[in-house]
């Protein structure tokens, strides 16, 4: 089946819609019909600049999943499940997910106005997050993000739903959380210092030695491997967003993933620590301030959803 398009290229600006569906049968009709009709609202948009790369994923909550299409459901579709660790990884409402990544911004901000106004009152946007890329693919704390990403058909089969679950072959799972941090005690921290936290170096992006690399890092933290010690993939477009009048400074992390328990792992690794104790100290300047699970069924699936 066709999936929608997870493993695309990371792109320049991002919008990011959490929403909650409304209650009544003809409001449910309402996002169905928006499933059918999505690909056809990126190609319009999308076809005003040939050049913007335009795209949108759209994710499901499982209590959504259930209210719209009823069985069968993705196997491991479930709530984000909360982590009360060293740090608190909170879950938070999210019935739909719309991703959507363009060179520009004036697509992404079309694209979702004209989606928000096809649905009208059937749901309740939570979340809004505009994300920008900032210099070099750094995130706000400075960090280059998304180095290890996997590219060409290791993306794929990181996120990729396989014979795993064959009736949802070619979909995927997607886990968002939308940080914020503190970026004054943040930059108060000496560059050596912050280069622990993350595993890398700042200016250069170059991967600390093991020698010298805290077994806390970040990269230490979320690099893990299967039973046979083969890494465990997932593939992030973390963006930079703010607003310097709020002072409000932020990393929207979205990870997508074949299996959310690969995340789940990361998460608990980071929030509780690996071993229990040994936790991720990004976590004390970042604060997780949403978290939601949602299934990406393939393009297939969506276009075919209608009522
Ligand atoms: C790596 C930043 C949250 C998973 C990195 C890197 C940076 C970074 C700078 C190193 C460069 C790279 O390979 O991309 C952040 C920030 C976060 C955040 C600012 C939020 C405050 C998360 C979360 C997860 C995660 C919540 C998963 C649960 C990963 C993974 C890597 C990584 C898998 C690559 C590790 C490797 O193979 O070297 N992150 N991250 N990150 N991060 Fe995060």
């Amino acid at each position: 089946m066709e999936s929608q398009a997870v493993a695309s290229k990371l792109s320049r600006a991002a919008i990011f819609l959490v929403a909650t569906l409304n209650d009544g049968e003809a409001n449910l009709n309402s996002v169905r019909a928006m499933c059918g009709d999505l690909a056809g609202f990126v190609r319009a948009v999308g076809f005003r600049d040939l050049d913007g790369g335009l795209s949108c994923i759209m994710g499901f909550g499982s209590d959504a999943w259930g209210r719209l299409f009823g069985d069968p459901q993705p196997k491991e579709l479930h709530p984000f499940r909360e982590i009360r660790g060293r740090h608190h990884a909170m879950a938070t409402p999210g019935d739909l997910l719309f991703h959507i990544r363009a060179r520009s911004m004036d697509l992404c901000f079309e694209l979702a106005m004209q989606i928000m106004t096809r649905l009208g009152g059937a749901v309740t946007i939570v979340d809004e997050t505009h994300g920008f890329k900032f210099f070099d693919q750094r995130d706000m704390i400075g960090f280059v993000d998304g180095t290890e990403n996997p590219v060409g058909p290791e993306s794929v089969n990181a996120v990729l739903i396989g014979d795993e679950d064959p009736a949802f072959a070619g979909g995927s799972y997607v886990i968002v959380q939308k940080y914020l941090h503190d970026l004054k005690r943040w930059n108060d921290l000496p560059i050596e210092r912050q280069e622990a936290i993350i595993g890398r170096k700042k200016l250069s992006d170059i991967e600390l030695e093991d020698a010298v690399k805290p077994s806390c890092a970040h990269n230490a933290l979320t690099s893990i491997t299967d039973q046979d010690g083969k890494e465990l993939k997932i593939l992030r477009d973390n963006m930079p967003f703010g607003e310097i009048g709020k002072g409000a400074f932020g990393t929207y992390f979205i990870g997508y993933t074949r299996s959310p328990s690969r995340i789940e792992r990361m998460l608990q690794n980071m929030f509780v620590g690996d071993p229990p104790g040994n936790y991720d100290r990004l976590l004390d300047f970042s604060r997780a301030t949403t978290g939601s699970l949602f299934f990406v069924p393939p393009a297939t699936f969506l276009g075919s959803a209608g009522p």
